[in-house]
């Protein structure tokens, strides 16, 4: 199993509701970092990490995303079955590029596929979105809009591939901190009020209809950054390290504190990489859209 990291080339966010949770509209696109998951039948239900990000800090508990979707899966067909899980994870942790959501993702579909559960899609999604925001999407992958809390997911037409250089944090940033980060600036007048009209803009479509990255570079938007920015301040910085270099744009990915940069093209992605790198940043090249979660062998 594989399923991508994301990251946000749209994030509105608006107030909080009753539930706590933002209403937003976004836009996501599945990048071409990926977490492996291997799943075998098992006693019962355990998940194991590796991979190339520090896992030492992961809980394999029952409170772990992975196990909770496996759990999902067994309740929903009513099948007592067991899944051993090895994740060999390459989205960083607490990154903002919805690394947690993805390992879900891939459990979902493998415990469906290992228990021949059959589980039809929407009964996937509805399991996905009871797991977090951002696993629907997870599952689908592509570029889509999201609404509601982000659960709500509608593919959108791309045309050619996106290229991204990506600027990792050594430590996280926790989501509901940032959002409270931003509600908290909100009311202090620090950060510009929360948005009424939650939609997405008809020319940031165009933009991806056509494939223009030039021209999506002024439109990529994230209310989150000046919240992710403020428990992170060291991230303004590296953004303007990223324009200064040839960006087309700079972005904090979702909640943070990865930074995502829009490239023109390889020769770009190489320039921004050599730059940020000799700054002392770890960077990933990537690309998008992507698929979403599925299976690679059996
Ligand atoms: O849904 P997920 O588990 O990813 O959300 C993590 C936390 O992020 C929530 O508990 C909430 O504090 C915050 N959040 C929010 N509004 C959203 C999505 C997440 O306030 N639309």
């Amino acid at each position: 199993m594989q399923a991508p990291g994301k990251i946000n080339l749209l994030l509105r966010v608006g107030a909080p509701g009753a539930d706590g949770f933002h209403p937003l509209a976004t836009v996501f696109q599945a990048v071409s970092l990926y977490e492996d998951l291997i799943a075998i039948p098992g006693p019962d239900i355990a998940v194991r990490f590796g991979g190339s990000v520090d896992v030492s800090g992961l809980t394999t508990d029952d409170s772990n995303l992975a196990v909770r979707a496996a759990r999902a899966v067994a309740a929903h067909s009513h099948v007592p079955s067991g899944v051993h899980m090895q994740i060999e994870k390459h989205v960083p942790i607490a990154g903002g590029m919805g690394g947690g959501s993805a390992d879900a993702a891939a459990a979902l579909v493998a415990c469906n596929e290992l228990w021949g559960t059959e589980l039809d899609r929407h009964a996937m999604h509805e399991l996905a979105a009871s797991l977090g925001s951002d696993v629907p999407f997870s599952l689908t992958g592509g570029t889509a809009i999201g609404l509601g809390r982000g659960d709500d997911v509608n593919q959108v037409l791309t045309t050619g591939r996106l290229h991204w250089v990506l600027v990792t944090a050594e430590h996280g940033l926790s989501t509901p901190s940032v959002y409270r980060e931003l509600d908290r600036m909100r009311e202090a007048g620090e950060a510009p009020p929360a948005p009424d009209d939650l939609t997405v803009d008809a020319d940031l479509l165009r933009a991806l209809r056509s494939g223009d990255a030039a021209a999506l570079a002024p439109l990529l938007q994230n209310d989150l950054q000046v919240a992710a920015i403020s428990l992170a301040p060291a991230l303004g910085e590296t953004l303007k390290q990223g324009i200064a270099a040839g960006a087309l744009a700079g972005i904090v990915s979702g909640s943070g504190p990865t930074l995502a940069f829009l490239v023109a093209d390889t020769d770009a992605a190489h320039e921004v990489r050599v730059t940020l790198a000799v700054a002392g940043h770890q960077t990933h090249k990537v690309y998008g859209p992507v698929h979403g979660a599925r299976v690679i062998e059996h």
